[in-house]
């Protein structure tokens, strides 16, 4: 018998408005799944305006933050916890880019050409980098520990 190591990680998605109501979530958890995701949490919910303005707090300074609010709290979202190796990057891999009408064009495969609408309306969230899936999964699910972000889980094979 051999064992291999597999550094599994988190990160934080989120289906937004425009994906919830356009009816797009159960096709962006088919891919999620079919990319090699486990979805370890998942909860539906409607953001208020200072859950939605603590979120996203790196962006208040910004002239589209008021419209950021108001749109992510148009309507319900899905927030998920997925876990695979390399889960921060493949995750933000698999959106594509920010602004979705460059997305199909650049990434016409990705979750924001397949459902987004421009630089706003951009239909999913992905975090950024490990300290951001660390923040943005606490501040979602209290109950899952820090300490299970990232850390290493040795499966044997
Ligand atoms: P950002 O963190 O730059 O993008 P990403 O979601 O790819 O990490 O911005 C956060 C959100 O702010 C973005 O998903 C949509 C919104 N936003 C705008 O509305 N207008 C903009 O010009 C930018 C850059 C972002
Ligand atoms: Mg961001």
């Amino acid at each position: 018998p051999w064992v291999r190591c597999l550094g599994k990680e988190r990160t934080l998605a989120m289906i937004k408005p425009d994906g919830v109501s356009g009816n797009y979530t159960e096709e962006i958890k088919r891919i999620v799944v079919e990319a090699g995701f486990n979805i370890v949490k998942e909860r539906l919910t409607q953001l208020d305006k200072e859950t939605a303005s603590a979120f996203y707090d790196e962006h208040s300074s910004r002239s589209f933050f008021p419209h950021l609010v108001s749109y992510m709290t148009s309507g319900p979202v899905v927030v998920m916890v997925l876990e695979k190796r390399d889960a921060v990057s493949d995750w933000r891999g698999l959106i594509g880019p920010t602004d979705a009408q460059k997305a199909k064009i650049s990434h016409p495969h990705s979750i924001r050409a397949l459902c987004g609408k421009d630089s706003q309306r951009n239909c999913v969230h992905g975090s950024d980098s490990t300290p951001s899936a660390e923040r943005e999964i606490k501040f979602f699910f209290k109950d899952l520990v820090s300490g299970d972000i990232a850390s290493p889980q040795h499966d044997e094979l």
